[in-house]
């Protein structure tokens, strides 16, 4: 089904073959809802039906709302996922979310969402389904590398700046999974019990960045809340998205998450999207037109859900004559047409990608690689090409070759994939020998291959993915011996981990690895983003975006097999956790290495409000070393005691570049999103007064500065 373009106010000057650009005048909600009403007043109680119940697998795209009337409004196409275009032709497959996160950079996010955004619009796809933005409550779980990492302030700004790098170019971006859906074990069966408290500095303030930002939809999660599902709870849906948040767009059910007609209805679910076209298709729509037949949801209800969905549409300028034709086939997806959207996105994917790489280790500065290596060793499957085909395993579930990407319905088909060794042969040169073996069991040879290398580069992977949660966190392919027969072979062994999240690293103390890379899942560019940092053309600036724990006990969620569970960690997600019960990690949330080093001076905080309130911090930060870098200060915040919150919140972070021996000045501002708490009684969100201390540093344990204020 092609979407019918609203005849045009101006003629389209789009020239064939050239991307249309996005119109820089979108529409206020109230202008959006004007013209949604407009329209949807004209509707009988049946186009508002179909226009608020989706047809899902088997139609043009993985969802499309179902038909109304072409003339008053089109069919809309709903697309996975939160990293790319999936199930498409000639679209580019990038960094995941959790990788990007590791830039801690705002404009690679924000890059990050634009070019998806142009993917998205250049296939005509009205509704991008991401960003997946749930903060990681447990490093098992199957999905944790779609979203942003274990920190809510930080999976904000990502959300925040992707959601609106995406809908920059006319696209609606979906925050997901909404909410309380950390694992996949049980997700469609059990039921979470979260206190409001959390529910809302933790589980929910991403949510309220990506509202913020004009996110056009939500979609509800596949979960229950206090035993009721989250596609008809009115509390979630309603009280807290529309009251509170001031929501002004549509809820849509992720696929098959609508458990009842009336009740989801009634609860604030705006679109339905069942798993398959003709699979109890027509239940929601025959059950709906009864009930608003009958009364039990009133018409101005069917009337609102029909408009909230009509008005993403309006609002991000979807009816313009150069909003692009729909070029995507979801069951058969080479038979679309080829609408090529690439553009120069893998540059953006190479140079993010670098940016993402964490240095965890570097002694005796083997890092980067310079002039004198003459011989390198690759070790490890990581570190080759998938033996296939790159796409050869349904949505990315397999672990062959270097791993890129996790698996699911979050996946991007790979148009191609740069292997470690091929970024390592074309960066390295004629001069410079290398020897491979990608053999992950057979340990002599891989000793063999390595003995008499400058240096040794040992690969290991750890994947994970929708449907089933991480069932250790331990390497997969017997990564952890492969380590060791390498360290035991080359006294400069270099480790690089592809991983969806923490692993456990029994090898850590061997004294001859020298450095560990942690380039996270970095797309179609991986080689050549490691490359990069490997021979010093980048200078490492990543950090982690989640704590990885000495033992598998340490961490302060664990996947739950119960019917019905509590968040009983409450505040105490990811390294909050690890401080408030003195649990020293490997290595902490925030930490990264760089190729310099770096000095703060002291951190200055001045009350410029104490009542809206606003409050600043100045420091500097030199580079003491002898090449360029990029610093990623981190502000920490510790409440006054009475707060009763965790030891200290990531509540502003920046991405610095420092010329060597040079400094550069560094600000952050607090306002009431950075320094308040949920208050329960009150239902509000206060400013808690009494003495507040910044930290400010390279990590959330390396703090170098700290200053107080009182509010
Ligand atoms: C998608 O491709 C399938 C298989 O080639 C075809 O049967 C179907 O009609 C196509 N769907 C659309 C919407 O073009
Ligand atoms: C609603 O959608 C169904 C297809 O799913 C279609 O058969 C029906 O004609 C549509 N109803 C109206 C009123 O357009
Ligand atoms: C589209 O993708 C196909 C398959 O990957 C490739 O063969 C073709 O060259 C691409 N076309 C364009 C125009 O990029
Ligand atoms: C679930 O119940 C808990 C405990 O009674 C309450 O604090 C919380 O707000 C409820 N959550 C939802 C989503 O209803
Ligand atoms: C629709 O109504 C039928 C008959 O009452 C019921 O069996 C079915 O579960 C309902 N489906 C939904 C999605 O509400
Ligand atoms: C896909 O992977 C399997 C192993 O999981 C392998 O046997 C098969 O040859 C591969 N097929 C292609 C086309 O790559
Ligand atoms: C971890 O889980 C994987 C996948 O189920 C399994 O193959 C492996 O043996 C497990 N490793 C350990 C150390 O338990
Ligand atoms: C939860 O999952 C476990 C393990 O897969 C299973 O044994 C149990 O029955 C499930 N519980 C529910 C409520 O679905
Ligand atoms: C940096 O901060 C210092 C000290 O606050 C100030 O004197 C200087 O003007 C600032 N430099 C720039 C470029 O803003």
């Amino acid at each position: 089904m092609v979407p019918l373009k609203q005849v045009a106010l101006f003629i389209s000057c789009a020239a064939l073959g050239v991307q249309a650009a996005a119109s820089s005048d979108q529409l206020s909600w109230d202008k959006a809802y004007v013209k949604a009403k407009s329209v949807v007043d004209q509707m009988s109680i049946e186009q508002m039906v179909n226009l608020t119940t989706g047809a899902g697998w088997g139609s043009q795209c993985v969802g499309n709302t179902r038909p109304v009337d072409d003339d008053l409004f089109p069919v809309l196409c709903l697309q996975d996922g939160p990293i790319g275009v999936r199930l498409a032709n000639n679209v580019t497959a990038g960094l995941s979310g959790i990788t990007v996160a590791q830039t801690f950079d705002k404009a690679a996010f924000r890059d990050r969402g634009v070019y998806m955004g142009k993917e998205f619009r250049g296939k005509g796809i009205n509704v991008q389904l991401g960003p997946c933005i749930d903060p990681m409550r447990s490093p098992w779980a199957g999905r944790l590398w779609e979203a942003f990492g274990e920190d809510p302030y930080l999976a904000g700004v990502a959300t925040s700046e992707t959601v609106q790098g995406i809908q920059s170019q006319d696209v609606a971006a979906t925050i997901k999974h909404y909410i309380g859906n950390n694992q996949e074990t049980n997700r469609t069966t059990s039921s979470v019990v979260i206190d409001d408290r959390t529910l809302h500095e933790v589980w929910l303030y991403p949510y309220a960045r990506g509202i913020e930002a004009g996110s056009a939809m939500v979609m509800c999660s596949y979960n229950m809340l206090n035993g009721t599902y989250a596609c008809e709870n009115e509390y979630t849906l309603t009280t807290i998205l529309r009251d509170e948040l001031g929501f002004q767009g549509a809820t849509v059910a992720d696929w098959g998450a609508t458990h009842s007609t009336i009740d989801s209805a009634n609860a604030g679910l705006d679109l339905s999207m069942p798993v398959r076209i003709y699979e109890g298709e027509d239940d929601f729509a025959k059950n709906l037109t009864q009930a608003v037949k009958d009364g039990k949801v009133k018409k101005e209800r069917l009337a609102e859900m029909a408009t909230r969905v009509a008005a993403t549409y309006y609002k991000l300028k979807q009816d313009a004559s150069d909003f692009p034709d729909g070029a995507i086939n979801s069951t058969d997806p080479d038979s679309a047409p080829v609408v090529p959207v690439q553009d120069d996105h893998a540059k953006i994917v190479r140079d993010s990608g670098a940016a993402a790489v964490v240095l965890l280790r570097n002694e005796d500065n083997v890092l980067p690689l310079g002039d004198s290596i003459q011989k390198i060793a690759i070790v490890g499957s990581d570190g080759g090409p998938n033996p296939g085909d790159i796409n050869n395993c349904t949505d990315g579930a397999c672990d062959q070759g270097t791993l890129a990407m996790g698996y699911g319905s979050g996946v991007v088909t790979f148009p191609y994939l740069i292997s470690p060794k091929e970024g390592i042969e074309s960066a390295a040169g004629d001069n410079v020998e290398i020897t491979y073996t990608y053999d992950d069991y057979d340990l002599d040879k891989a000793a063999d291959i390595s003995k008499d290398a400058d240096v040794a580069l040992v690969f290991a992977n750890a994947i994970a993915g929708e449907g089933v949660d991480r069932a250790n966190l331990s390497l997969w392919h017997n990564g952890d011996d492969l380590i060791k027969a390498v360290a035991d072979a080359n006294e400069n062994t270099v480790v690089v981990i592809h991983a969806t999240g923490p692993v456990l690293m029994p090898w850590l103390d061997h004294p001859n690895i020298k450095a560990i890379l942690w380039p996270g899942l970095p797309g179609q560019e991986s080689g050549n983003s490691l490359a990069d940092v490997l021979f010093g053309k980048v200078n490492p600036s990543g950090r982690l975006t989640y704590t990885i724990a000495k033992n598998e006990e340490d961490y302060s969620a664990h996947i739950s097999k119960e019917a019905e569970f509590e968040y009983d960690e409450k505040l105490l997600v990811g390294y909050k956790w690890f401080e408030a019960k003195d649990i020293k990690p490997l290595f902490e949330f925030g930490f990264g290495l760089s190729y310099t080093t770096f000095d703060y001076s002291d951190v200055k905080a001045s009350v410029d409000d104490k009542e809206q309130p606003k409050v600043k911090a100045t420091l500097q930060v030199q580079n003491t070393g002898d090449v360029d870098g990029a610093e990623i200060p981190q502000a920490y915040i510790s409440f006054p005691e009475s707060a009763g919150e965790p030891p200290k919140l990531l509540r502003g972070f920046d991405k610095v570049d420092v010329k060597a021996g040079k400094k550069e000045n560094v600000s952050f501002e607090f306002g009431k999103t950075e320094l308040s708490i949920w208050d329960v009684s009150q239902r509000e969100w206060i400013v808690p007064s009494g003495e507040y201390t910044i930290h400010v540093g390279a990590s959330s344990s390396d703090i170098r500065t700290s200053a107080t204020f009182t509010l």
